[in-house]
């Protein structure tokens, strides 16, 4: 759950960065993780039929490409929709990133009707994430995208 405050914190933060590309996504996953429950923050971003490992705050993991269709992740490009996970434990598809993880929320960044990649945020309290969080990691992945480059 953020606040209203929390939410203008992180989008005015990022709105009013001058980076770009990788470099604005590291800056984004530093702010995120600075709220509550965001334990590990990150972005894949989609090659092919993979999503790859990007920006990241939080223990390192093994998981720096996953296949379409496996996991949290690879689920929410299949199906081109976001995931909200109140308690990973209940999953059969699901890549552990830490033992210590309890709910996971995936949301999509698009341009133009193509999936770019994909914000993936993991807390170690059951059920984290609502609706206030899918709310800001939309408008979050909005500004990405629009200054969206592979690299820097
Ligand atoms: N839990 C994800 C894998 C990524 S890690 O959480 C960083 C999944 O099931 O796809």
């Amino acid at each position: 759950m953020v606040t209203p405050e929390q939410h203008s914190d992180v989008i005015q933060a990022v709105s009013s960065s001058p980076l770009t590309g990788s470099r604005l996504r590291q800056f984004a996953m530093e702010r995120l993780d600075a709220l509550p429950d965001y334990d590990w923050s990150g972005i894949y971003r989609l090659e092919g039929n993979d999503l790859l490992l990007d920006a990241f705050v939080g223990a390192d993991t093994d998981h720096v490409r996953i296949p379409v269709g496996v996991g949290v992740c690879g689920t929410a490009v299949a199906q081109d929709a976001n995931q909200l996970i109140e308690d990973v434990r209940e999953l059969a598809n699901y890549l552990a990133c830490s033992v210590s993880t309890r709910s996971e929320i995936v949301v999509l960044i698009r341009k133009n009707g193509e999936i770019l990649g994909q914000i993936d945020i993991d807390s170690h309290r059951v059920g984290a994430f609502d609706d206030s969080d899918e709310s800001l990691l939309e408008q979050l992945a909005e500004l990405l995208a629009q200054r969206w480059r592979d690299q820097d």
